[in-house]
């Protein structure tokens, strides 16, 4: 395990679901080399059930099993640099916000909620938001997670106004900065 003053350097990515996470985390990927760790893709890999079977079948308590133990596997000092792309609940247990930290470089990626609510309605993909009403779902679980969000990154970039290339060279120079500079 890594200590809290030493933390890895890693690129994780934060942030509500549709904020897209994995999209930059590849265009981060095929601009520095590292491999990507896209969580929730590691996660059904395993398990061999797509995220919403696990949620169906084990429920959500399962599955944020799954996810703690993976975070706990990649604090590994060992391990080469990576590109992390995590689930967007990752942050709502308090263990998960330290081995975060000690990965590396946090980002939050962050949306409005108007702007999460069109992209998420494209895919069934997404268990927590497949109910009649998402927009109510998206509404309470922002509310909740946002201090979370906040408190463990190290850098919160909108979404919104940028293109993915963009945020990728935002991310890139932030995170030489960051890890040039820390004690
Ligand atoms: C979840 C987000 C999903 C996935 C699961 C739960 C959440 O990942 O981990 O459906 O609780 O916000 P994305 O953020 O990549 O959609």
């Amino acid at each position: 395990m890594n200590s809290p003053t030493t933390p890895a350097e890693n690129i994780v990515l934060i942030g509500f679901m549709g904020c897209g996470k994995s999209t930059v985390g590849r265009e981060l990927h095929h601009r520095l080399g590292y491999p990507l760790v896209d969580m929730d893709q590691v996660i059904e890999q395993r398990t061999g059930k797509a995220i919403t079977g696990i949620f169906a079948e084990e429920g959500e308590a399962v599955f944020r099993d799954l996810e703690t133990a993976l975070l706990e596997e990649l604090n590994d000092p060992a391990a080469p640099r990576r590109i992390i792309a995590t689930g967007g609940g990752i942050v709502e247990r308090p263990a998960n916000r330290v081995l975060l930290q000690q990965l590396g470089y946090v980002v939050w990626l962050h949306a409005p909620a108007a702007v999460i609510l069109t992209r998420t309605r494209k895919t069934r993909s997404r268990p927590l938001l497949n109910t009649s009403d998402s927009a109510a779902i998206i509404q309470s679980l922002m509310e909740r997670r946002l201090p979370f969000y906040q408190e463990t990154a190290h850098l919160k970039l909108d979404t919104s106004g940028l293109c993915c290339a963009e945020l990728a060279s935002g991310i890139l120079e932030c995170s030489r900065y960051f890890f040039n500079n820390r004690a």
